[in-house]
């Protein structure tokens, strides 16, 4: 008789984002006629850009060719990848980083919840809340998480680091030991930032505890402000204690195409029983080599040419143009009334609910008045509760038509207007 991993009976209904688009598709169907506006997961809309185009056709080519063509590569990248992600990512900004500290992937969700497979099931868990459901569902797949309590929305064994607007959506460090943090800046689902000096205390927190942290940068390229780490590597003793988690996902738009990468620094170890220190860059390696053949050297060329020169403009022309959505987003529901966070460093834009409502009745009232996708903050956590989140990856015309449609939905109760026409008082739907 075969036996089940029973942990995965302890998670709770079906993944996020495949529940809203249930929900969006069986709204679709019994109505034909709506034009529905999703901004909802965090997708790109903008094409592959033509540099990255460009290197892909080559590699395609070359493949067909005797002397081109290639089989296996290496299961960590190629070499040409990974250096440029040192040069270009790391050396630029001053951080010490080698090329084999560098594990290419098809993906930062899959490297997310690969890598507890490296940690023993006894390790206690931080994750904020709210966050970015991978990481607490692959920790309950794992058998860290303890039970579920319904009535908290919370798992027993799980630290939880409350992110709201009471605390500026600055996570607190723990009041008791924990061995694994999870953290996300530019932050989903939140859209804010931590500065050089905030990070700090979390890398001296791991260094004094021996713990790890899981640094999550895939939304880095959206950073504007001054004094804001796109790497926790900038932070002085984090080669000791982060591995960090990046993608070319929202960067340079491979939602589809799939690469990412996993940085592990020499000097981050785990522990056995007995306390013998392990390095971590090597455990990765062994897993990545008998679980892992490589993302396509087509793809690898694709992402190598994001850092050539007219590759760089025409990525940094497309986070622009994103940012300049999450600008729209941010302002038109400020002027509509509601009260709005991130969207400034982030394409995400994070609004408080209505009074009296929740954001699942705020998700299904946008839906039915608006015909507008969001994601409801409490899917993301019990401290998201009464936020929702909206993207700033539609296209220019949709991000200005779904602001409209919820302006135009949304009533203030009171009926005169700032100065800057922002409107005050309570608002609803
Ligand atoms: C999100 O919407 O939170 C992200 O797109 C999900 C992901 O990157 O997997």
């Amino acid at each position: 008789m075969s036996q089940i991993n029973e942990n995965f009976l302890n998670l709770q209904d079906s993944y996020l984002f495949s529940t809203i688009a249930k929900k969006v598709t069986k709204y679709t169907q019994e109505n034909p006629d709506k034009q529905v506006i999703k901004l909802g997961i965090g997708d790109v809309t903008k094409p592959i850009v033509p540099a990255v185009l460009n290197a892909m056709h080559e590699a395609v080519n070359e493949m067909g060719t005797k002397e081109g063509f290639k089989g296996y590569g290496p299961e960590q990248g190629y070499p040409f990848l990974r250096q440029a992600i040192v040069e270009n990512e790391y050396q630029k900004r001053g951080i010490n980083i080698q090329e084999d500290e560098i594990f290419v992937s098809d993906g930062a969700k899959c490297d997310c919840g690969n890598i507890v497979d490296l940690f023993s099931e006894n390790n206690k868990v931080a994750i904020t809340d709210p966050v970015y459901p991978v990481y607490l569902d692959t920790n309950v797949m794992s058998g860290r998480s303890g039970d579920y309590n319904p009535k908290t929305d919370t798992y027993e064994n799980i630290y939880y680091l409350p992110v709201t607007a009471e605390n500026n959506f600055k996570p607190e460090l723990p009041k008791e030991k924990v061995d694994l943090i999870y953290l996300c800046f530019p932050n989903n689902p939140t859209g804010t930032v931590l500065t050089k000096e905030e990070l700090k205390k979390w890398v001296d927190y791991a260094k004094q505890n021996q713990s790890i942290i899981f640094y999550d940068s895939a939304y880095e390229a959206f950073i504007q402000e001054e004094n804001i780490p796109h790497s926790i590597y900038e932070v002085e003793g984090a080669r000791e204690v982060a591995i960090e988690f990046r993608s070319f996902s929202k960067t340079a738009g491979f939602t589809g195409l799939r690469c990412a990468y996993v940085v592990i620094p020499k000097e981050v170890k785990g522990y056995t029983k007995q306390g013998k220190e392990i390095s971590l860059n090597k455990l990765w390696n062994r897993r990545t080599c008998t679980k892992f053949n490589g993302v396509s050297y087509i793809t690898q060329k694709g992402a190598e040419a994001i850092y050539s020169e007219e590759g760089q403009k025409q990525v940094k022309e497309n986070i622009q143009y994103y940012r300049e959505n999450a600008r729209i987003i941010k302002t038109g529901l400020e002027k509509a009334g509601f009260t709005v966070y991130g969207g400034t460093n982030s394409p995400y834009v994070w609004l408080k609910v209505p009074e009296g409502i929740t954001s699942w009745e705020f998700f299904d009232k946008l839906l039915e008045k608006a015909n507008v996708v969001g994601t409801p903050g409490s899917g993301f956590g019990p401290h998201g509760e009464g936020y929702f989140r909206l993207t700033a990856f539609g296209t220019r015309e949709n991000t200005q038509e779904a602001i409209n449609r919820i302006c135009q939905s949304s009533q203030s109760s009171q009926s005169s207007q700032s100065g800057d026409g922002v409107k005050k008082g309570k608002i609803t739907l």
